[in-house]
């Protein structure tokens, strides 16, 4: 008797018979065969239908059946190691085939033509069931699931944190704004540091991880203006303690998935080699240093347009151009610590003597990928948070709190923020952000 199976257990079914729930993705017949490439959201699989096997309605209904219809079938699952799918090497010899739905008319997305990406974007609620757009997808559940299973199995709770907030976080331009009663403005989250904040001084490693807003204005295949970002915060902790964490943490997370999410991978034709040097010790420059590096390269390079985009004078944030040459001096990702205080938040805890630098790092991701964390060690001192918080013209009514926290058993402490769709894209080697998301949002799309 046959039962119902996922395609990723088909392993295990060998020379059995089975029934599978699923659509099918792709179908091309060879004289007194058909073969129906189906999906069932777990795998792929080719299903074949031999003419001899099948009365002849049946075997003219695989003849014609549409791509995308949906369909329940029965047959037997052979290993061949030729055989395309996810996992590929097996196969199911249709004996029974019945049709949920067929498809009428033609599919807006139909396999192997050439549609630009708009149309695509525009189609995202069908464009998520393609081979590559699926592979992706399995790897961010994997990335976020390896996220939380390091951070809960190393001593951090997880705290969520409001997405209505009353003020700014990471600067006032990328603030997305509602009003909010008779309360005035409130902002959707930029972050969920400044309650982390607060939390660890109850729970000593906290971590929040949600939907983060920023109004960002720059059309770049690196922004979203709504994305997920995970947020350690860490009490009794300083910039080296913090980097140590965000070593740990990032090689977790790209080792669990290489070891799961092989299949995938291989989908999106991932060369794996670089991914598997992510383990620590990660090495760490000096924005000073990195900038002396950038001189450097910007002196050897023959690319007159590219020359001219690594002009950087100390003091100035990176742009992609030159996070992208940085990465290219390492095999790993390399932490980039000591930013100017003036392009950082108003929150990061100076320099020792050097108070136009600040205890800030991001984490760089290798291959061009540049930024995936931001962090910090926060200022501990509640005089000089307070001089901050006026010097970015940040009210200070809504900062009252916050400040609170440096009164009542301040003590060094430091955090990151790892985004998600950076981090997706980084490990599955594409070159935009926008496919790492199911429905992305960008300053040109809130469809579909
Ligand atoms: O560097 P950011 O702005 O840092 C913070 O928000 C800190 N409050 C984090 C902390 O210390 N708790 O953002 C952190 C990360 C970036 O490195 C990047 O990966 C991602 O969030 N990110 C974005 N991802 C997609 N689209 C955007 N517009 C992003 N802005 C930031
Ligand atoms: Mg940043």
């Amino acid at each position: 008797m046959s039962f119902v199976i996922r395609v990723e257990q088909i392993a295990a079914y060998v020379d059995r018979e089975v029934k599978i729930q699923g659509w099918v993705y792709n179908r091309t017949r060879k004289g007194k065969l058909v073969f129906l490439l189906v999906r069932d959201g777990s795998g792929f699989v080719q299903c074949v239908a031999f003419k001899r096997d099948l009365v002849p309605e049946v075997f003219e209904e695989i003849v014609r059946i549409p791509q995308e219809s949906s369909v329940v079938i029965t047959g037997v699952v052979r290993a061949d190691e030729r055989a395309p799918g996810n996992p590929g090497g097996y196969e199911i010899g249709i004996t029974g085939f019945e049709i949920v739905q067929a498809v009428e008319g033609e599919y807006p997305i139909a396999l192997k033509e050439d549609h630009g990406v708009d149309f695509l974007l525009d189609n995202r609620h069908l464009w998520i069931r393609s081979q590559y757009q699926w592979a992706i997808l399995r790897i961010r559940a994997t990335i976020i699931s390896a996220i939380r299973e390091w951070l809960d199995t190393n001593g951090f709770i997880n705290m969520d944190t409001p997405i209505l907030t009353p003020a700014a976080c990471e600067g006032t331009t990328t603030l997305f704004g509602t009003e909010y009663f008779d309360e005035g403005m409130a902002y959707l989250a930029q972050s969920g540091q400044l309650y982390n904040e607060a939390n660890i001084f109850a729970f000593g490693r906290v971590y929040c991880f949600g939907p983060t807003f920023r109004a960002e204005k720059s059309k770049t295949r690196r922004h979203l203006t709504e994305f997920w970002m995970v947020e350690p915060e860490v009490a009794f902790c300083d910039l080296d303690g913090v980097m140590e964490i965000e070593e740990q943490f990032v090689s977790h997370i790209v080792q669990r998935t290489l070891k799961e999410r092989a299949a995938e991978l291989a989908v999106l034709g991932r060369d794996t080699t670089m991914l598997e040097r992510v383990i620590p010790p990660f090495p760490r420059i000096s924005y000073d240093e990195a900038v002396t590096q950038l001189h450097k390269i910007q002196a050897k390079t023959e690319d007159a347009e590219l020359r001219e985009q690594l002009t950087i004078a100390w003091g100035d944030d990176f742009g992609a151009p030159h996070e992208t040459e940085l990465t290219q001096l390492f095999d790993r990702p390399v932490f980039v610590y000591g930013y100017p205080t003036a392009v950082k938040a108003f929150y990061m805890e100076p320099w020792p003597d050097r108070p136009e630098v600040s205890k800030s790092v991001d984490l760089l991701a290798p291959e061009g990928y540049g930024e995936i964390i931001g962090g910090s060690e926060r200022i501990s001192d509640p005089d000089l948070l307070l001089q901050r918080i006026h010097e970015h013209d940040l009210p200070e009514e809504a900062f009252k709190w916050y400040i609170d926290l440096r009164r009542y058993g301040s003590v060094p402490h430091s955090g990151f923020g790892l985004g998600v769709e950076r981090t997706v894209t980084w490990i599955c080697g594409i070159n935009h952000i926008r496919q790492t998301i199911a429905y992305p949002r960008t300053i040109k799309r809130v469809y579909p």
